[in-house]
């Protein structure tokens, strides 16, 4: 979506995945001060989400929404001042619906979903100094045609309100399996691709209620030719530090959303973070790779079910390489440097985790752990082609 935002896939924090219900402006505030004492935010991690439950269940006497009184006491707008005031952008949720999740499914008072509203809504929004909606269909009703409609209806609301805001919207909540079947790059800046992520490597859910990183990664890695600036594809706010995974697991999640140029938007408590988490999230390495000014995703060179293999070219001729291992003991993965469209004799490959540089005639390799992946940047001789992108999948229709 041409909006102005969403250039390289968004970076920053959303309190869902931690959090749920339970927030309030002092834990989005502790949050935000920590992302500028941590380092977070001079790397890029700008977006401070507030997902759902932030609101008053009544509408004000002009049908206007109000934060929370009690969460929220000095209201969204100051909010969002505080968080402009530490270089950091403001991001809300609301639904395209009567009812958000919350109020659907669990019996949370209110219904305060856009519906009807999205207008009056979106103005709401800009004056209080949203950067960033995260918009999420959460109804039984409707087929995709409707969800595009929809969803078409704010993009254009939040335009007319002459603030750029990024829109970031989840079809899949009741759907699921319609985000991966249609390219929402017209509609909205970043679209969900799957059914809410949980924090384990694999639930064994291929695309149902909830997926694991392994799964969400089968999803998404197909849906390559979808991004470019502007419009990403978005495998779900990450796990990474909450305790799901080993190590080896969490920083293949890490990598992979590297890699696939999805938005990095940490799901974590990062007022507390160990080390290893630190490490992962900071790592400079993948940060550079996953927001290259080209804004693709990384394509799938080769996949045999366990050893898959992605390239992402990069703007200064570089291109990054995943060698992610989806089996369970370790392995021996091998791309070769014209496979992920390099010309010529003589390469550098840094790895993103080591920062260890060798060289290399043309060979691409490396033994992973169970779980894990190996990204080494690659640089030297021509880029000739793009690496080869995967066609997306046959589009499906929905009743
Ligand atoms: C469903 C979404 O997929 C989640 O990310 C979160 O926003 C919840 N709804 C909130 O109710």
């Amino acid at each position: 979506l041409e909006n102005g935002t969403a250039r390289t896939p968004p970076m920053g924090w959303n309190s869902w995945n931690s959090f749920g219900c339970n927030i309030n402006e002092g834990l989005i505030r502790q949050t935000a001060d920590a992302m500028v004492s941590n380092g977070m935010r001079d790397l890029g991690y700008q977006y401070v989400v507030v997902d759902d439950c932030w609101f008053n269940p009544n509408r004000d006497s002009s049908g206007n929404l109000q934060g929370d009184p009690t969460r929220f006491p000095s209201g969204m707008k100051a909010l969002g001042d505080y968080l402009h005031a530490r270089g950091l952008k403001f991001g809300l949720y609301q639904v395209p619906v009567d009812k958000t999740c919350a109020q659907y499914f669990n019996s949370y008072p209110g219904a305060t979903g856009s519906q009807g509203h999205e207008a009056q809504d979106a103005r709401q929004f800009a004056a209080w100094g949203v950067d960033y909606l995260k918009y999420d269909w959460c109804s039984p009703n409707g087929s995709i045609n409707d969800q595009v409609t929809t969803f078409a209806k704010m993009r254009d609301a939040l335009a007319a309100t002459g603030r750029p805001i990024l829109y970031s919207i989840n079809p899949n909540s009741i759907h699921a399996k319609t985000g991966p079947q249609r390219n929402w790059g017209d509609v909205a800046n970043i679209w969900r691709t799957t059914e809410d992520i949980t924090n384990a490597w694999d639930t064994g859910q291929t695309n149902g209620y909830p997926m694991g990183i392994q799964n969400i990664i089968n999803v998404t890695v197909p849906l390559a030719s979808y991004a470019r600036p502007g419009s990403f594809t978005d495998p779900d706010m990450m796990e990474v530090g909450r305790g799901g995974m080993n190590d080896t697991e969490m920083r293949s999640h890490f990598a992979m959303w590297a890699v696939m140029a999805s938005p990095l938007i940490a799901g974590n408590d990062v007022r507390n973070m160990n080390a290893a988490t630190q490490t992962i999230l900071k790592n400079a390495n993948l940060i550079a790779i996953n927001q290259d000014s080209l804004g693709l995703q990384g394509s799938q060179v080769s996949f045999d079910g366990t050893r898959r293999v992605l390239a992402k070219r990069l703007a200064n001729g570089d291109v990054a390489v995943a060698l992610l291992n989806q089996g369970a003991s370790t392995t021996t993965i091998s791309t070769t440097a014209a496979a992920v469209g390099k010309s010529g004799s003589s390469f550098t490959l840094v790895d993103a985790w080591s920062n260890a540089a060798t060289t290399s005639t043309g060979s691409i390799s490396a033994s992973v752990p169970a779980h894990g992946t190996v990204v080494y940047r690659v640089s030297g001789g021509g880029t000739s082609t793009p690496p080869p992108t995967t066609p997306p999948p046959a589009t499906t229709s929905f009743a």
